[in-house]
């Protein structure tokens, strides 16, 4: 089987199925997957145990500098850590959803996600392996020179419905006019923030899901590796 070495950077809003591509692609490859999305998550959950309000910075802050933030790199077994403790689950809630845009905008707390999405990275190629890192920003800022950037894209109508297909496959009640919104939502605080905003790289490969299935994209995904000399 064909192995991936070096960084494959997947940016894209949500409902691109930009994770799903990620840790398939990642899985057929021998490689690792990281959501940095997941990180951002982690950090929300804390920040809404807390009890502390998303939109005082300082606070924010304050709190996820004594956090411990960890994500698993199988993509065959995606998990979440805070503070030691399993947050799979959690992290995905509609509250979360609802805060994270907050929370992923303040930079301080990117820049400290960002030194350990590196670190991660640095782990998983020093050995000459690969890794698929799924996010907003990797092609931009975590790792410009990845040898890979690709931005998913899809139609505003299918983001929803990948959504709320998502939510009822994972036992979350959402219809599609909320999926949207929802989304709609997250995607434009993402977009037009200051620090970061979602934004495929200039030599970012633009690749439109609308019509394709998930194994049209990850076949896709593989010929644009393979092509870039990445698969051992
Ligand atoms: O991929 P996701 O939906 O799990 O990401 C959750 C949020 O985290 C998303 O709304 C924006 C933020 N995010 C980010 O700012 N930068 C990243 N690299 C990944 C996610």
């Amino acid at each position: 089987a064909q192995a991936l070495c070096g960084v494959v950077a997947l940016d894209g809003p949500s409902g691109t199925g930009k994770t799903t591509a990620a840790r398939k692609l990642a899985t057929q490859l021998g490689a690792g997957y990281l959501d940095t999305g997941a990180m951002y998550r982690v950090a929300t959950l804390a920040v809404l145990r807390a009890g502390i309000d998303p939109a005082d910075e300082d606070a924010v802050v304050a709190l996820v500098r004594r956090t411990r933030i960890e994500v698993g790199t199988d993509p065959g077994a995606p998990s979440a850590f805070l503070d030691g403790a399993e947050v799979g689950a959690e992290i995905r809630t509609e509250d979360v959803n609802r805060a994270v845009s907050a929370v992923s905008a303040v930079p301080e707390i990117r820049e400290l996600l960002v030194a350990e999405q590196r670190r991660v990275i640095r782990e998983a190629t020093g050995s000459g392996g690969g890794i698929v890192v799924d996010g907003r920003d990797i092609g931009t800022v975590v790792a410009p020179e990845a040898p890979l950037k690709v931005f998913l894209t899809a139609s505003a109508d299918v983001r929803a419905r990948r959504r709320s297909a998502q939510d009822a496959a994972e036992g979350r009640q959402s219809s599609p006019d909320q999926a949207k919104a929802s989304v709609q939502r997250r995607d434009h605080l993402d977009s037009t923030r200051a620090t970061s905003p979602l934004r495929a790289a200039d030599d970012a490969v633009l690749l439109d899901t609308s019509d394709l299935t998930i194994d049209e994209v990850i076949t896709r995904l593989a010929e644009l590796a393979d092509g870039r000399g990445l698969l051992g």
